[in-house]
């Protein structure tokens, strides 16, 4: 039973014991073909209603559904005023539009580290990054673990700046007893396939700042003042883009939304289970959740200790090789992201809008990127992996102890494998 699967071994997870994300029940076929049926399929009442309930849910007073979380995110930059030439201040380690959101709206993005335990931006290093162009800190709850958000408003409040909370991955997760959205100036969420509120895709932007919110709402649809759902004058009042939600759209969301709270309990109770199973396994670091701090385990990071496993090639060599042998167990593990952002060519070449766009232009002050200043980043960069699926519902812990088991044997077995035979 413990011989790895990858040497022939039985594997660990049987075929069919993951089941996919997200459940589809009774109640998402009846939302959704009550919308296909309503007539209304743009912006529509399940739109305006799906705004309402997530708003209720995290405890916003306005929420504003759109196509996507980067489009969220763009007008959160745009909401808090954040404009041409200013610098944002963004984690060096995250999904590309966490970045290049702030390019959108012409602003120069600024990295900061990461911390190495929590995966998230070192907010110690947040203050020495504050330029006199400096407008905002854009921080990411990264793989559902809430940011040090007092870390975060003290440095912002000195400064003079404002906050935008990247929760796209963080539905649900809290610091100190408070939900992710309720801290920053304004934030946004995606409602992608994978997300723990899934919609196939979708964002949300939450805030509790109605002048923010008019800004937003100007940009999200053509410039106008006017929401859909009211008589329009069909008026550009400001630059804007095409970032509403649709109706079908919606009604999928809506009816996810009526069970998130279930599911985030499930992933809770599943992440405790792994963790649990794992704790004694020799050479791997195992993702933390710091006190104060409620993780909704979106996705669940594992970096590998290559001196515990006695490595000394190059570690995501033998990270490579072991997730080829995790998938052998039938483990689905995936590497989320092989670059660290500045090391990005949109950052190194500067190629956002052209003839160096936005960095050169007359009313800002350029910035390097140098992958030299991020070493946690790509520590971290080349020993993680991670999964998302089967801490989901329905999986229980049934699935979570055979993806355990399959992660023990490939762990326990790490001297055995040939890195080169299995990478070739
Ligand atoms: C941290 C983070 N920020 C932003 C996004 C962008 O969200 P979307 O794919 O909905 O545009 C994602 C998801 O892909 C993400 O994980």
């Amino acid at each position: 039973m413990h011989k790895p699967a990858i040497l022939g071994g039985q594997k660990a997870v049987p075929d069919g014991m993951i089941k996919p994300w997200p459940p589809i029940e009774d109640v998402d076929r009846r939302y959704v073909m009550a919308s296909l049926e309503g007539g209304k399929h743009t912006f529509g009442p399940n739109c305006v209603e799906f705004e309402k309930e997530f708003a209720a849910w995290n405890g916003n007073k306005f929420a504003i559904t759109t196509n996507s979380g980067t489009a969220a995110l763009h007008m959160a930059v745009a909401a808090c005023g954040c404009g041409a030439g200013d610098h944002v201040i963004v984690p060096a380690y995250s999904w590309s539009s966490s970045v290049t959101c702030v390019i959108h709206h012409n602003c120069i993005p600024v990295f900061v580290d990461m911390d190495f335990d929590t995966m998230n931006m070192d907010v110690s290093k947040i203050e020495s990054a504050i330029t006199p162009k400096t407008k905002a800190i854009l921080v990411v709850h990264l793989h559902g673990l809430s940011v040090n958000m007092d870390a975060v408003l003290a440095v912002a409040r000195r400064h003079n700046l404002k906050v935008i909370e990247d929760a796209c991955q963080a539905h649900g997760a809290r610091f100190k007893g408070r939900k992710v959205g309720l801290w920053g100036d304004c934030t946004a969420f995606s409602l992608n396939q994978n997300k723990c509120l899934c919609s196939g895709e979708g964002g949300m932007l939450v805030t509790d700042n109605e002048d923010l919110y008019k800004n937003a709402r100007t940009l999200w649809s053509f410039g106008e003042t006017r929401s859909p759902a009211e008589s329009r004058d069909y008026h550009a009042y400001a630059l804007g883009w095409m970032y509403r939600n649709n109706d079908l759209t919606a009604a999928f969301g809506r009816a996810q939304l009526t069970r998130l709270d279930r599911y985030l309990e499930t992933q809770r109770r599943n992440a405790a289970v792994l963790l649990d199973e794992l704790k004694s396994v020799c050479g791997l670091i195992l993702p933390v959740e710091p006190k104060g701090h409620l993780h909704n385990w979106y996705n669940f990071q594992i970096r590998l200790n290559v001196q515990e496993l006695g490595w000394t090639g190059n570690p995501a060599r033998l990270r490579d090789a072991m997730l080829k042998a995790l998938a052998a167990e039938g483990v689905p593990a995936g590497i989320w992201q092989r670059f660290i952002l500045p090391v990005m060519t949109v950052f190194q070449a500067k190629n956002a809008y052209g003839k160096g766009c936005p960095w050169s232009c007359p009313y800002t002050n350029d910035v390097v990127y140098d992958p030299a200043a991020f070493p946690a980043s790509r520590r971290h960069l080349d020993a993680h992996f991670g999964m998302t699926t089967p801490l989901r519902a329905p999986n229980g812990p049934e699935a979570v102890k055979a993806v355990a088991l399959g992660i023990r044997k490939v762990f326990e077995n790490a001297n055995k494998l040939d890195v080169d035979k299995i990478l070739k």
